[in-house]
């Protein structure tokens, strides 16, 4: 995008969101692309078109076979975590909290980099892929004890009571976190301004959050690296990279 329209448009970004009071971010794989990690769909990586993720991100396969859901795991998606930081993205959406400006991330993102970069108050849709739990004992695991089960064994084994063990993440075929979902209407409900930051818009209940704020009259921005099915009853897109685009958007609203 031409540097001036992409200014022009940062800048009336800015100008709504100087206004709002109750502002809240939805946050999807796009916003972590800068940090190496693989967005599922479109610019970004296409983990889909390397990975089925009707294997990978399935339940009933889970349950069918473990051990191509730990593969994938230890062979792919630790990689990217082991390495992946917060950028400049992820920290502005921290600022914007601490000034008070923002009252909330919802994001789809299970990498944790939010609550890396300083965000207080995440609500994980789907769940955060650095947490383990026994499916016998419901005991809770980290990133680095399960990595070392994993050495031992695949699938991996609760050292608790030699259970079975899942990742803390929303498979297809489950249910959304009950409580976190609630907190996450109620905000984007609530919200009068809604800041969609790298998604496709496309997995429902999710996508169907900013939906939601619009119905209560509040407006939506999108950054987003190609379309949406809501460009077109969005109050503004930018069409460009969230690193890119954040820092400056938070940076004019302080102005
Ligand atoms: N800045 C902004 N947007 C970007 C960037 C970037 N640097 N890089 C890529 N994008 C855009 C992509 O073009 C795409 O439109 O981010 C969007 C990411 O879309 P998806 O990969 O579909 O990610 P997301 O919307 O979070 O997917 C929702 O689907 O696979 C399931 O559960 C998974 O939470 C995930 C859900």
């Amino acid at each position: 995008m031409a540097d001036k329209s992409l200014q022009s448009l940062i800048s009336r970004a800015a100008g709504l969101c100087r206004g709002a009071e109750r502002m809240v971010a939805f946050t999807g794989a796009g916003i972590s692309a800068d940090s190496g990690i693989p967005t599922y769909r479109g610019a970004g990586g296409g983990l889909w078109s390397k990975y089925d993720p009707d294997k990978y991100a399935n339940i009933n396969y889970f349950r069918k076979d473990p051990s191509y859901y730990w593969r994938f795991f230890r062979d792919v998606r630790h990689s990217f975590l082991d390495a992946a930081r917060p950028n400049t993205a992820h920290e502005a959406l921290a600022q914007l909290e601490s000034s008070g400006k923002l009252k909330a991330v919802i994001t789809q993102n299970i990498d944790g980099l939010h609550q890396e970069a300083g965000s207080a108050r995440v609500l994980e849709l789907h769940g955060n892929t650095r947490r383990f739990l026994c499916q016998q004992c419901a005991t809770v695991f980290g990133l680095t004890v399960v990595w070392e089960r994993l050495q031992a064994s695949l699938p991996p084994t609760c050292p608790e009571c030699g259970g079975e063990l899942r990742p803390d993440v929303v498979l297809f075929g489950e249910m959304l976190p009950e409580t976190v979902l609630r907190e996450a209407v109620e905000a984007a409900r609530t919200a009068d301004v809604i800041l969609v930051v790298g998604s496709s818009l496309v997995v429902h209940p999710a996508a169907g959050l900013p939906v939601l704020t619009m119905e209560h009259g509040g407006r939506l921005i999108i950054v987003n690296v190609g379309e949406t099915p809501l460009d077109g009853v969005a109050t503004l897109k930018i069409d460009a990279g969230a690193a890119e685009v954040l820092p400056q958007l938070v940076g004019l609203m302080a102005q």
